[in-house]
């Protein structure tokens, strides 16, 4: 299964970003490039004259199952001044200019909870572009690691940043994907044997909310055109759900998990409870068709991501 994800960041002078990104553990790849302009393939010269659109910026790749996408937000915030409109340090010019580049529309609401969360930080609004990826070209060799190459080349940020950089742990999914594997070999060995569906339910989700303490954990079965509630822990829950509903039904309709970090923000959220915030639904399937979906509900924003993703749709492959 391939985990690695993708994130475009422009930061100012992409030598000191990039320098900057690679040292965060989970940060599996780096490379510097040109984004979001109007020519195709343009030289660092090109982009330098500040007339062809393009950002520097630096293309990340990273493992979800060690770093989170909200963690390299909040790290990307204390590389910037998110205030600063097409300048960062001394280095000027709309190339210079802030972003953040996301090639998978899911990530969109994660961008957007971070960028509500920093903007409450400043008086002055925040200056960050948050826009889909149009295109991103590799910059010359010889901008690639370039601090690496010339340690004492110039450098718009301060040293201090890549130290804190490279001792910083994300240690909440660290964590977090410790617990998922050992929950998953302890709900292998529970189902093993068991082929009653309702009673692997059952325990799949008490095992689940046990460990994790989540507000609520439970499955929704399909029948016929609509889900109804099965076995859960937690609070009461509504017991109906039709296709294209809610975030339960649209993942049925999708046949896809969605990860949804703020309710709020989703269109046509069903509230069975007001004190849920954030939410993950996974499809069930059978032969390729969704026969189940594991709903999980948080009380916090953003309880779940990629990671969470990742393990639940290898609890429910079982
Ligand atoms: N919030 C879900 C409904 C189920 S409850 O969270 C248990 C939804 O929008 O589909």
């Amino acid at each position: 299964m391939q985990t690695e994800k993708d994130l475009y960041l422009a930061a100012g002078c992409f030598w000191g970003a990039e320098h900057f990104f690679k040292q965060i553990q989970g940060v599996t790849f780096t490379e510097v490039g040109f984004a979001n302009g109007h020519a195709d393939n343009p030289s660092y010269e090109q982009v330098y004259t500040d007339t062809t659109g393009h950002a520097e910026a630096v293309h990340l790749r990273y493992d979800p199952l060690q770093v989170s996408l909200s963690y390299l937000l909040e790290m990307y915030f204390k590389a910037v001044d998110p205030t600063s409109l097409n300048q960062q340090g001394e280095d000027r010019g709309t190339r210079y200019r802030t972003g953040i580049y996301y090639s998978d529309p899911d990530d969109l609401p994660f961008i957007r909870l971070a960028m509500q969360q920093e903007a409450a930080r400043y008086a002055l609004p925040l200056q960050v572009e948050v826009l889909p990826l149009q295109c991103f070209f590799r910059a010359e060799d010889y901008h690639q690691d370039y601090l690496d190459s010339n340690p004492d080349g110039y450098c718009h940020l301060p040293l201090s940043l890549f130290e804190y950089a490279r001792k910083g742990r994300d240690t909440a999914t660290l964590q977090k994907s410790e617990q998922y594997s050992l929950v998953l070999k302890q709900i292998q060995s529970l189902l093993d044997g068991e082929t009653d569906s309702i009673a692997r339910m059952a325990n799949t989700a008490a095992l689940l909310h046990e460990t994790f303490r989540f507000w609520w954990t439970g499955y929704y079965r399909v029948e016929g055109d609509e889900l109804l509630l099965g076995p859960f822990q937690g609070p009461v829950a509504c017991m109906h759900i039709p296709i294209g509903k809610g975030v339960c039904g649209t993942a049925w309709q999708q046949n896809r998990t969605l990860v949804v970090p703020d309710v709020e923000q989703f269109p046509g959220h069903i509230a069975c409870s007001a004190a849920s915030r954030s939410e993950i639904v996974v499809p069930v399937r059978s032969d390729g068709k969704v026969v189940a979906v594991l709903d999980i509900d948080s009380q916090h924003l953003a309880t779940f991501d990629y990671c969470d993703r990742h393990w639940l749709e290898q609890v429910v492959a079982l």
